[in-house]
């Protein structure tokens, strides 16, 4: 059942170059310029002309909807707010008729996630759905939507579902972007034609497993981590965090990088393993001044770099490359050696991966 894997999460993790490819699977034909998302058919035009969309989720699902703030903006030039279901549904939100609610949910069952939704309804927002689970509750409480094709994820840790909803919801504001009018026929096409190439990037992504674990065999007793990135970035470091501390039990903190030195670069000595995403992309420049200012302080860097980077090598202490893949993709790819960083950590730590303490796969109790 596992596949000849030791754990769940490391299976769901080596599967994403097939369950990313499934959720583009009869929607993207990049060279004919085709994206169809058929349970968005009726509603596109809705979501092309909304004035402002809500994005609500818990957990992963949260930081997917972060990333897709960052998309949608860019290409759809539409208002994104990310809320946490939990907080938008205890704190009368202004929500109106024309609004759109994006919910996220890989199990569908989330239960502050289904309130958050009813509450939505209620004020006559449209509500689309980004879910694995087919027939789950919040699958069947939206208006639209379009689910993500990961197949069933054990795992109590969130990995697969977290790059399909992050590919689902590149369409949504793809297929939005383009029916509005604010994306070039040919950046369109180029976007269509690179998403295409994920799966094989993420491919090339796995293949740096066994440096991936070497790197975490020195930092199994680490007490404390920080995770750094900008950007499309700053959700995956987030993201980094919240896996790293929910399987391994260590304590570690995501932060959008600029912000290290509004307080918690206090925290930083030789004793702080510090993992910066440092992508070639637009931030690349201050992204490296702030890796400088954690060196200067003797923190220790893991680098998640882009290949062929001859900088940053003799600037940390630890590099992981990834491929180069467009800007707007990014999180598809960088988020793949954190999972597994955290996945080796918590092995070496000899925790129980797969069902971590005090956690379920979905938390269907507020
Ligand atoms: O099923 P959902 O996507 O609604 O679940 C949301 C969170 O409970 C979930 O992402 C959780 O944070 C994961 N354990 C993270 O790995």
């Amino acid at each position: 059942e596992k596949g000849g894997f030791d754990h769940f999460m490391l299976k769901e993790i080596f599967e994403q170059p097939r369950s990313i490819a499934d959720s583009m699977r009869g929607r993207v034909q990049a060279q004919e310029g085709l994206l169809q998302l058929g349970g968005l058919r009726d509603y596109l035009d809705k979501l092309a002309k909304s004035k402002r969309i809500v994005i609500i989720g818990c957990g992963t699902s949260w930081h997917a909807g972060l990333v897709a703030e960052y998309i949608f903006e860019e290409l759809a030039r539409i208002p994104v707010e990310v809320e946490y279901a939990s907080e938008f549904r205890y704190r009368n939100p202004i929500i109106k008729e024309g609004d759109i609610v994006i919910a996220i949910s890989q199990s569908g069952e989330t239960a502050d996630t289904l309130a958050a939704i009813e509450l939505a309804k209620s004020k006559g927002a449209t509500i689309f759905g980004v879910c694995n689970v087919v027939g789950s509750s919040i699958a069947r409480a939206t208006h639209a939507g379009a689910f993500t094709h990961a197949g069933p994820e054990i795992g109590v840790a969130s990995t697969k579902a977290f790059t399909a909803q992050v590919t689902v919801l590149t369409l949504m504001a793809l297929a939005a972007a383009h029916r509005k009018g604010t994306l070039s026929e040919s950046l369109f096409r180029q976007l269509l034609t690179e998403l295409e190439s994920i799966p094989a990037k993420v491919e090339q992504v796995l293949q740096a497993a066994d440096k991936i674990k070497e790197i975490a065999y020195i930092f199994t007793y680490a007490r404390n981590f920080i995770y750094l990135g900008r950007g499309l970035n700053f959700p995956v470091a987030l993201e980094g965090a919240l896996k790293l501390k929910e399987i391994s039990y260590i304590h570690a903190e995501g932060y959008p990088a600029a912000e290290m030195k509004h307080g918690p670069i206090a925290l930083i000595d030789e004793d702080m393993p510090v993992v910066v995403i440092a992508t070639q992309d637009s931030s690349y420049e201050k992204v490296v001044s702030n890796i400088q200012e954690v060196k200067a302080r003797k923190g220790r860097v893991i680098a998640i770099v882009t290949e062929g980077d001859s900088h940053l090598p003799g600037l940390v202490d630890f590099t992981i490359e990834i491929p180069r893949v467009h800007e707007i993709l990014v999180p598809l790819v960088s988020v793949v050696p954190l999972q597994l960083l955290s996945y080796y950590i918590a092995v070496m730590r000899g925790r129980n991966v797969d069902q971590p303490r005090n956690l379920a796969k979905s938390v269907t109790v507020e």
